[in-house]
């Protein structure tokens, strides 16, 4: 298997502060950038300039995730602004098949993200059309929440399915991943590890990113 990839997130970096908290994770494998529309969660945060902001101060490949609605609509000017990649809900979008072509002829990494209600039967048929299988393992919306152990085995299935297929995709989880949490989502078969409070609330947060990367490995 590829080797686990620590994404944290900065919806929970000092703000105020951005540049610094930026560098304070340079050590990482990738940057996640939340977009919430206070629509498709009850959470506003991020948006197009803000990506803007982020990616010209960091040398990471950004994700963004986008909470938002209608991402048919939204999801492209992501990736025209150098998102590596842009990961959207299932859930908000009518026409992922076209959305998925889109973000790759513009250049982008496509993600597609299931909220821990929807189930992984919904995503089959597009499996071979995306770059990353987002799994989130808290209700979308906020930092700081606990993992749902209920997500264990979605993504143990979704590492079968991708496994018996002999797709390249990587499977992301993004919520409550602390260096508990980590263990159980990599051995049922998660590779990129979206970590927000777990890096940002470390005083050390390059030494987390590295404890998370060893404990997902181990
Ligand atoms: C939550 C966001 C996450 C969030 C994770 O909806 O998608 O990316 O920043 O934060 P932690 O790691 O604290 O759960
Ligand atoms: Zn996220």
């Amino acid at each position: 298997m590829t080797r686990a990839a620590i994404h944290p997130s900065i919806l929970n970096a000092d703000q105020s502060r951005l540049a610094e908290e930026l560098t304070r994770v340079s050590s990482a494998d990738g940057l996640h950038l939340d977009v919430m529309d206070n629509h498709f969660v009850p959470n506003q945060f991020g948006g197009p300039s803000l990506v803007e902001t982020v990616l010209a101060r960091t040398d990471l490949a950004v994700d963004a995730h986008l909470m938002i609605t209608d991402a048919d609509r939204w999801a492209p000017q992501y990736a025209e602004m150098g998102c590596a990649v842009v990961t959207a809900h299932l859930e908000a979008t009518t026409a992922p098949f076209r959305l998925a072509k889109e973000l790759r002829r513009l250049g982008a990494g496509v993600g597609l993200a299931l909220r821990p209600a929807t189930p992984l039967s919904a995503v089959t048929h597009l499996l071979s059309h995306i770059d990353l299988l987002l799994i989130m393992t808290v209700e979308p919306g906020f930092g700081g929440q606990s993992f749902i152990e209920e997500m264990i085995p979605k993504i143990a299935q979704a590492r079968r399915l991708v496994g018996s297929a002999g797709l390249e995709l990587r499977i992301q989880v993004d919520g409550g991943v602390t260096g508990s949490t980590i263990v159980r989502a990599a051995e049922a078969g998660a590779d990129v590890f979206v970590a927000g409070s777990a890096v940002y609330g470390a005083d050390d947060a390059a030494a987390a990113i590295g404890e998370l990367r060893d404990l997902a490995a181990a």
